[in-house]
């Protein structure tokens, strides 16, 4: 599994990043979090008063923030200009910014760069919205994980200490509407992908599936 590359794409909160962690430290592969990267691009954007909702606003600054990711599936860490943004980039602010940040070309053209500079030789589970698609086309095993907005949106408050159910789905499903709609590289289940619709599996479930699908190719 040294040259693996396992691509996870998939919609908001639909236990994407637990699985990825969770196959990446079972099978002791690296691990990418290419949301995180977006969001750190959006947390500096917010942070330098930049007005993420005018594209051309972001597009001039788009080759600023220096966004370092480490790749420990257990420690993920974040980092912008040096800072590590981990906490920071999961606030409610940065949730209503990314998906517009996220939608520039500018931007995806740098953090896809990026992203295929760590992916490397590979052996690394590589999560994001356009893995499959764009990222690396050529990946040995592709996912697109899904789940019901209800189940995400439960999951999802949990996670963050019991936020408001109804607002966190509204939040889900209004990056969802974002991600599958923008004109480059929009969420989609890649060519050759396999659907795990996670909604009704434990996550230790999941987990155990996608380690299979992945040594099955080896
Ligand atoms: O995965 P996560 O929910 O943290 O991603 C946050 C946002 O980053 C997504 O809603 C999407 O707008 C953007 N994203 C993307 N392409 C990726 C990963 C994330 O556009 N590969």
């Amino acid at each position: 599994l040294r040259h693996v590359v396992v691509a996870v794409d998939g919609t908001s909160g639909s236990g994407k990043s637990s699985t990825s962690r969770g196959v990446a430290s079972r099978l002791g592969l690296r691990y990418l979090d290419t949301g995180a990267m977006y969001r750190a691009v959006a947390w500096w954007m917010l942070s330098r008063g930049v007005d993420v909702h005018d594209p051309a606003a972001v597009a001039a600054r788009a080759g600023e923030p220096v966004i370092v990711s480490g790749t420990d599936p257990l420690a993920p860490t974040i980092t912008v200009d040096g800072v590590d943004v981990s906490v920071e980039i999961r606030s409610d602010a940065v949730n209503a910014a990314v998906s517009p940040v996220a939608a520039v070309p500018e931007v995806r053209t740098r953090m896809v760069q990026l992203q295929r500079a760590v992916i490397g030789e590979g052996g690394i589970v590589v999560e994001g919205r356009d893995i499959g698609s764009t990222v690396a086309p050529d990946a040995q095993v592709k996912l697109f994980v899904t789940a019901d907005p209800a189940a995400r949106a439960q999951r999802r408050a949990a996670e963050e200490g019991g936020s408001d159910v109804a607002a966190t789905r509204e939040s889900l499903l209004n990056r969802d509407r974002i991600d599958s709609g923008r004109a480059v590289s929009p969420l989609t289940m890649a060519e050759g992908a396999v659907h795990l619709d996670t909604t009704p599996y434990t996550l230790d479930e999941v987990i155990d599936r996608v380690v299979g699908l992945v040594e099955a190719v080896e």
